[in-house]
């Protein structure tokens, strides 16, 4: 099994430019089931995510080809609308095939997903909210199916702002009779880039990045090109990479409307943010304790949570971290104890009291974020880490220890 090896106490400098978001990539992907011909999609990353989404759209009857960061996506020879369990299993994203396959098909058969073990991840919302357009879901032996003989447009009132529930929402409203308005939709930019290729693709949504998403259903949908939005996530990350080794990185390709929660966060902690057009430099000063809570945006994201979380532990003073989000996302605190972390956790709060330095060690990714979170305090720490289990981070960060090379950091990927 894979796994990194690191050499902490190294300072990052440089530009590094993020590409495509996985979150933004998934979605699209799934909408593309929506009409039949050949999609493009750029700056699509390299993920296994990625990889099994792919999968997915194949056994469906898609065909695909990569062309570098290019996706093509040719959809005329869609005939199931039954996802295999085992490649259900492999990622909870592939929940949003629901939306458009019935959207499309009027039917669609899948089984409970997979994905990160961070806490139970139900889909009630998900379900409630095809229900709401006329679907028939039963749910028996672990299968869940659904059937309408028409989708009509409704008003859905969502009890919590889900990401994925408001994504499956609006592929399944697009091609439904009427008008669908979701309230207390997740506002997330990742919704907003599905909002725009799905009117590229002919559909009439407006709304997405506020609470309140319209939907005019259309009788018929086309296919479309598309650069995914950046990564916001592996920005922060990045971010607080240059914060923890004390040095100076600037993120390219990254609008800072994105990031707000996280930059002010970090200059709050003590680095020195610049915003430039398309751009975010950092540069490390002395770090003190903070306190953050999880939210949904504009709130602090979840999936930053975990590095935020290596950095705090170096930082001055006592933090508190509140996740709000999921249950069971403390997961990397086991390990960076191993390096000398000094964390409490109570529930749904991690206590973090600052240390000067962590140390190498052995640690193994126990998810994709508390991963990427383990090799920050990896490269902050004193002597070698080994961090195992690298396939977690493969989920989500591509070729992460290529990219943090480029900044200087002394990490290798080692098959022993
Ligand atoms: C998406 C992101 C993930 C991110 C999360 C929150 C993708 C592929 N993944 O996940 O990286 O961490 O948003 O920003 O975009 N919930 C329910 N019932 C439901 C659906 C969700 O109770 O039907 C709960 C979940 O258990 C969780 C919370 O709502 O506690 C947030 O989940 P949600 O916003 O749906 O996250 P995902 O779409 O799974």
């Amino acid at each position: 099994m894979e796994k990194f090896i690191v050499m902490g106490e190294v300072q990052l400098t440089g530009n590094i430019r993020v590409g495509g978001a996985k979150n933004a990539t998934l979605p699209v992907m799934a909408a593309t089931l929506l009409c039949s011909g050949v999609n493009i999609l750029h700056d699509v990353p390299e993920l296994s995510d990625i990889k099994a989404m792919q999968e997915i759209l194949a056994v469906l009857g898609a065909k695909i080809v990569r062309e570098g960061s290019s996706l093509l996506i040719d959809t005329t020879g869609i005939s199931k609308q039954e996802i295999p369990e085992h490649l259900m299993r492999e990622m909870r994203a592939s929940v949003f095939l629901m939306g458009p396959l019935l959207g499309k098909f009027r039917k669609v058969r899948v089984s409970y997903p997979g994905g990160c073990a961070i806490g139970p991840r139900p889909i009630d919302l998900h379900i409630k909210a095809l229900e709401k357009l006329g679907a028939k879901v039963k749910e028996s032996y672990g299968y869940i199916d659904a059937e309408a003989s028409v989708l009509t447009g409704a008003e859905i009132h969502f009890d919590f702002p889900s990401v994925g529930a408001t994504e499956n929402a609006m592929m399944a409203a697009v091609l439904a009779k009427g008008t669908t308005v979701i309230r207390n939709a997740a506002r997330e930019p990742e919704i907003v880039d599905l909002q725009t290729f799905l009117n590229k693709m002919g559909a009439r949504v407006i709304g997405a990045g506020s609470d309140t998403i319209r939907i005019d259903g259309v009788t018929k949908l086309f296919p479309a090109e598309h650069t995914i939005m950046p990564d916001r996530i592996q920005a922060g990350t990045f971010l607080i990479a240059g914060a923890i080794t004390q040095g100076d990185v600037t993120v390219e390709n990254i609008s800072s409307e994105y990031l707000f929660s996280v930059t002010d966060k970090l200059e709050e902690i003590g680095a020195d943010i610049t915003v430039s057009n398309n751009s975010i430099r950092i540069k490390a000063g002395e770090l003190r304790g903070v306190d953050i809570k999880t939210l949904p945006f504009p709130g602090f994201p979840t999936d930053l949570q975990a590095p935020m979380l290596s950095l705090l532990t170096v930082a001055k003073g006592t933090s508190i971290i509140t996740e709000t989000i999921f249950e069971n996302r403390f997961k990397h605190v086991d390990e960076l104890t191993r390096m000398g972390a000094k964390i409490k956790v109570e529930g749904r709060t991690a206590i973090i009291r600052g240390i000067s330095k962590m140390t190498g060690a052995i640690v193994a990714a126990p998810d994709l974020r508390a991963g990427g979170a383990l090799v920050l305090a990896a490269l902050a720490a004193q002597g070698i880490s080994e961090i195992e289990q690298v396939y977690h981070i493969d989920r989500g960060y591509e070729q992460l220890e290529l990219k943090l090379q480029s900044l200087g950091a002394r990490i290798i990927r080692s098959n022993g």
